[in-house]
């Protein structure tokens, strides 16, 4: 494979929402305060870089050094610039993955509802992790957006937690079904 590998790790309603329609993320909550950090550290020991669309960027840029250590790429057509210790990207995410690999990045979280969309379009996702909260949101910003391909999805392993979250953890499969064909 000529590209790093490429991991979702995020948390959803049980309706399919990862924010409030405003961009709310207070339902997190329920789940916090359990003495668990549902896998997060090993995720991000696990990883050499971070893609996040411009709008998680502008939750993430609210805190001083939300990624430690990691090397942050920002997508966006409307920004100029991001703050000095991110790196703006517009263009071919094909290509930005290679580029990333043939300076060495070994794996990257993908973040964000619109971004994540864009690489399963693009069949460069390798592993999903969704941590399912226990609540129905009713509206919101969606997980995922429409896109062209149906994928099949591996169930890994799954956990529930005290605290109610379900954890899945999925490897994408490479077959896929071109929804127009059906
Ligand atoms: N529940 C969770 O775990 C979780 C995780 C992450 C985020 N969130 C929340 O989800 C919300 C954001 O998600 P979202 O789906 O609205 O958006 P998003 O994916 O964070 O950002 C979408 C924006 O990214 C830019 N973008 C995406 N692909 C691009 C490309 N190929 N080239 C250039 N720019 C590209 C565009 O910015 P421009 O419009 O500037 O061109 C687009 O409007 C926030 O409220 C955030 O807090 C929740």
């Amino acid at each position: 494979m000529d590209r790093p590998k490429i991991s979702i790790y995020i948390a959803t309603s049980i309706d399919g929402y990862i924010a409030r329609k405003d961009g709310g993320l207070d339902w997190l909550d329920r789940v916090g305060g359990f003495d668990e950090d549902y896998g997060f550290q090993k995720l991000l020991n696990s990883i050499d870089a971070l893609i996040i669309g411009r709008k998680t960027y502008e939750v993430a840029a609210t805190v001083p050094d939300p990624y430690p250590g990691k090397r942050v790429l920002v997508l966006s057509n409307s920004l100029n610039s991001v703050r000095k210790d991110m790196e703006l990207f517009r263009g071919d995410l094909t290509q930005l993955a290679s580029q990333l690999h043939s300076e060495g990045i070994k794996h990257i979280w993908i973040d964000g509802g619109v971004t994540i969309s864009q690489f399963l379009d693009l069949q460069m996702v390798d592993f999903m992790t969704l941590s399912v909260i226990p609540v129905i949101l009713g509206s919101g910003i969606p997980l995922f957006n429409p896109i062209g391909k149906e994928h099949a999805c591996r169930l890994i392993s799954s956990q529930s937690y005290p605290s109610g979250l379900v954890q899945l953890n999925y490897e994408m499969q490479r077959t896929e079904v071109f929804l127009n064909d059906k």
